[in-house]
């Protein structure tokens, strides 16, 4: 297991790990089966590929903004907050993944915590994460930052509200986001 000297921190998209990104999300695709055609096009201008994910920008129809999960030259995983729920509240506030090589190490649960920090800054209380019914580790994650179940959404995702520190008492559902 490589040890880690910096503690992993959500940072802005940085060209400085370039290497580490492009080596763990290729690992990542190739667990995942999934094509690395795109890491072709990455990794021929990395610095563009950079420039197109920093900042808030207009995905899904809402603003949102990307981080990656870094340790000094280590690239472990990303993170994007949706600064508002999509018309149908799918995906919720908060996607996140940790490429494979880097899984199992409690750096999911650690991102998620420094997210919510973030989400509870633009005044979003709580946030709303939805995870696959088979996604364990995803629920794990979730739950151990003290999301609340509310049901399955109409993609078949299981819905949690997750208290965020602007928000100081018990989550509740009724709580319009
Ligand atoms: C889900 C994911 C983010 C978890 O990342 P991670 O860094 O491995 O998570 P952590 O190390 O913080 O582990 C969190 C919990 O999941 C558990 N876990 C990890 N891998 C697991 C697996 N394959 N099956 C069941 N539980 C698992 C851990 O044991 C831990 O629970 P515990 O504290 O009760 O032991 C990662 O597997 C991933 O990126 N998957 C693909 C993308 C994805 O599913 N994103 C989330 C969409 S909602």
């Amino acid at each position: 297991m490589i040890t880690l000297t910096d503690p992993p921190t959500l940072v802005a998209p940085t060209a400085a790990v370039r290497a580490t990104y492009l080596v763990g999300e290729m690992a990542d695709m190739k667990d995942r089966g999934a094509s690395t055609e795109w890491l072709a096009v990455a990794s021929r201008d990395f610095d563009a590929f950079v420039a197109e994910r920093i900042g808030v920008r207009e995905r899904w129809g809402v603003p949102s903004e990307v981080f990656w999960f870094v340790s000094g030259d280590f690239y472990l995983g990303s993170l994007v907050i949706r600064h508002r729920l999509i018309a149908d509240q799918g995906g919720g506030h908060i996607g996140y993944h940790v490429v494979s090589p880097w899984q199992g190490q409690g750096h999911a649960t650690e991102m998620l915590r420094q997210a919510l920090v973030k989400v509870g800054a633009l005044g979003i209380s709580p946030a709303l994460l939805t995870v696959s019914p088979v996604n364990h580790a995803s629920r794990r994650v979730v739950e151990k930052n003290g999301g609340v179940p509310d049901g399955i959404n109409h993609e078949g995702e299981q819905r949690f509200w997750v208290p965020t520190p602007a928000s100081s008492s018990a989550p509740s559902p009724a709580v319009a986001v």
